[in-house]
């Protein structure tokens, strides 16, 4: 069953006297658990693309539905509500906040939706992502891989159903890159979730159960994996 899909987007950025299409008629459909990367090649599209399938950004023309629903007609408010709810968003820079600790950072989305914590599951993920000891230090005092996968954390400590990681492993070295993917997997396996990532880098891209490629704002490829 899809779990998300986008008909015809486009976004266009105009600058001076030139239209950039940015992302140029993309309609694509996700499963309810899959993991699907999205590559192409540097200013390809795939930010743009991820930002409007994500709500981060309005295309300027199609749509995303999510859920049955079509959001792209959603005000900010129920946007907001959407993304903190039931979307997790992991990026390049981790975008911690910096005065709080790992595990004020990681229980931010829930307390944002002034809900009680689920003890129970936070722990799980903070099992899954081996950061127990990581959880009383400020961001300052990790390294990116251990932010990484505090934000990871906190994207998924609201029990998101899709998952959206722009290139999450484009910071890190080659191993806490390789250890942070496989995390990614490990989680969104575990529980379900959808998993949506943009990255340059092939090597990670073919861990994922299908592939999309981008080139100049267009679809070129979609290819499942055989044994991801
Ligand atoms: N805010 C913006 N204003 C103008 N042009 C933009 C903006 N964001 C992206 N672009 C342009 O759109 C194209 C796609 O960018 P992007 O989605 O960031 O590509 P990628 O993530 O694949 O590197 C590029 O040509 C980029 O310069
Ligand atoms: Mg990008």
């Amino acid at each position: 069953m899809s779990i998300i899909e986008c008909v015809e987007l486009r976004k266009e950025y105009v600058s001076g006297d030139a239209v950039v299409k940015a992302v140029d008629n993309v309609t694509a459909s996700f499963e309810q658990g899959e993991f699907c990367a999205i590559t192409g090649p540097s200013g390809s599209g795939k930010s743009t693309f991820i930002h409007m399938l994500s709500s981060l950004e309005y295309p300027t023309s199609g749509y995303v539905v999510y859920g049955g629903k079509k959001i792209s007609q959603y005000n900010d408010n129920q946007l907001s509500i959407l993304r903190r709810r039931r979307f997790g968003f992991v990026f390049q820079a981790y975008n911690l906040v910096q005065e709080l600790t790992g595990y004020e950072n990681i229980l931010l989305p829930v307390m944002l939706d002034r809900k009680k914590p689920d003890e129970e599951y936070l722990k799980k993920i903070i099992n899954m992502l081996s950061i127990e000891d990581r959880l009383e230090h400020l961001p300052s005092a990790l390294s990116g891989g251990q932010q990484q996968r505090i934000a990871i954390a906190r994207a998924l400590a609201n029990k998101p159903s899709v998952l959206f990681a722009d290139e999450p492993t484009g910071n890190l070295d080659g191993k806490s890159g390789r250890e942070v993917l496989s995390l990614l997997k490990l989680c969104s396996n575990e529980l379900g979730t959808t998993l949506i990532l943009v990255t340059h880098d092939l090597h990670v891209a073919e861990q994922a159960d299908r592939v999309i490629t981008i080139a100049d704002g267009r679809i070129v490829s979609d290819s499942r994996n055989r044994e991801a």
